[in-house]
């Protein structure tokens, strides 16, 4: 990492946890200074309930979406901050759905991420409401319901810092992030009647013991070969995945995987969901799809840890700063980021209390 003045990143890049919690809320008309009150409180909230298991690791990442962006802050936005783009195929869709807000909190142990979210729900009353909610859990070695190990061909060390973290190329939000949530259903009951080479060829991967399939026999269908994209320079491109499963026995039950990825542009994810749902080339869609609905999906800017302690101006005078004044403090926050060599300006990923 380069050295120089430490632009802290939120606690992205956490290593998969046994539970998490996925928070999606909407600000109620009138409740954005609320919200804008809790952002500097979030990192003592973090630490007062981590600190009692500190074992636990809790984790929270706060992001927020493209209209909550010009409802809480004046003056420049982050420049790939956009609404979720809803991505239609020929059979499958990936729809937009509200969401203002994400909380995504991570532990080792279900109480503390349950002790934090109450606690933030409990700051938020009357201001935002929680319109998705769902809890993550551990599924054996980390597989997702359809029971295949999910999150193996995440970047590492610093190729997973490069992934996500935003960098020169918006010194104003260097440190920050983009995060895509989509909740996906499963059809259990069909996907279970499918012989596992079938559902091998469906994800590209072995079941058991989770290794690629050979390029000769991996469908362009699969799963694995839809998701894998390049640059220009023939590079892979790459995003760091926490999914999760969670599920219900309520009613008819109701179970799925819960998919989170945080790139450093939200571009490359969205060029995954294309592949997934409209095909490469367009007709080809991901076989999982015919086991998995999404029924959510909303995209965030995840600021780095500094601008969540000491946020930008209001929009509104009024309401406690103008726009001129977002530009200097946006100007201000690029000149402490040094990227002398188009490096990433972030500091230590390590744990701090800005997690
Ligand atoms: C129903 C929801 C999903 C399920 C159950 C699922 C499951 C999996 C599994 C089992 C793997 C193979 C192991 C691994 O490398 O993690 C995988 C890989 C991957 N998935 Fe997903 N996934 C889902 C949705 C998505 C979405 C929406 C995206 C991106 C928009 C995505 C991107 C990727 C990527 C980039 C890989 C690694 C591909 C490689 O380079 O080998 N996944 N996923």
């Amino acid at each position: 990492m380069p050295s120089g003045p430490a632009l802290q990143s939120q606690a992205v890049l956490t290593p998969l946890t046994s539970a998490a919690i996925f928070l999606v809320l909407t600000i109620d008309p009138g409740g954005e200074q609320a919200v804008r009150d809790l952002l500097p409180d979030l990192a003592g909230l973090r630490r007062a309930v981590g600190f009692r298991a500190p074992e636990g690791g809790l984790t929270c990442v706060a992001g927020i979406g493209s209209d909550a962006w010009d409802r809480l802050f004046a003056g420049p936005r982050p420049a790939g901050l956009h609404p979720f783009r809803e991505v239609a195929g020929a059979r499958h869709r990936a729809p937009a759905t509200p969401g203002d807000l994400l909380l995504h909190l991570r532990a080792a142990r279900m109480d503390l991420c349950f002790e934090l979210a109450g606690q933030l729900t409990r700051r938020l009353a009357g201001a935002a409401t929680v319109v998705d909610a769902a809890h993550g859990f551990r599924y054996f070695d980390d597989r997702d319901l359809l029971g295949f190990v999910d999150g193996t061909e995440n970047p590492e060390g610093r190729a997973a810092a490069e992934a996500v973290t935003v960098g020169a190329e918006d010194r104003g939000f260097a440190g920050g992030s983009y995060v895509i949530v989509q909740k996906y259903l499963h059809d259990l009951a069909a996907w279970n009647a499918l012989p596992v080479e079938q559902q091998e060829r469906a994800v590209g991967r072995t079941k058991l013991a989770d290794v690629e399939l050979d390029d000769a026999v991996k469908p362009p269908d699969s799963h694995v070969a839809l998701t894998g994209v390049t640059g220009p320079d023939g590079r892979e491109r790459q995003i760091m995945r926490f999914n999760m499963p969670f599920g219900s026995f309520e009613g008819e039950g109701e179970s799925g995987t819960y998919f989170i990825g945080y790139a450093r542009t939200p571009e490359v994810t969205e060029e995954m969901l294309r592949n997934m749902f409209v095909g490469r080339p367009p007709g080809t869609h991901d076989r999982l799809l015919d086991f998995s609905t999404a029924v959510t999906g909303s995209l965030y800017f995840v600021p780095a840890a500094a601008l969540l302690d000491d946020p930008p101006p209001a929009p509104s005078p009024s309401a406690g700063g103008t726009a001129a004044e977002a530009v200097t403090r946006t100007a201000a926050h690029a000149a402490t980021v040094s990227v002398p060599d188009g490096s990433l300006a972030i500091g230590s990923l390590k744990r701090t209390p800005a997690r």
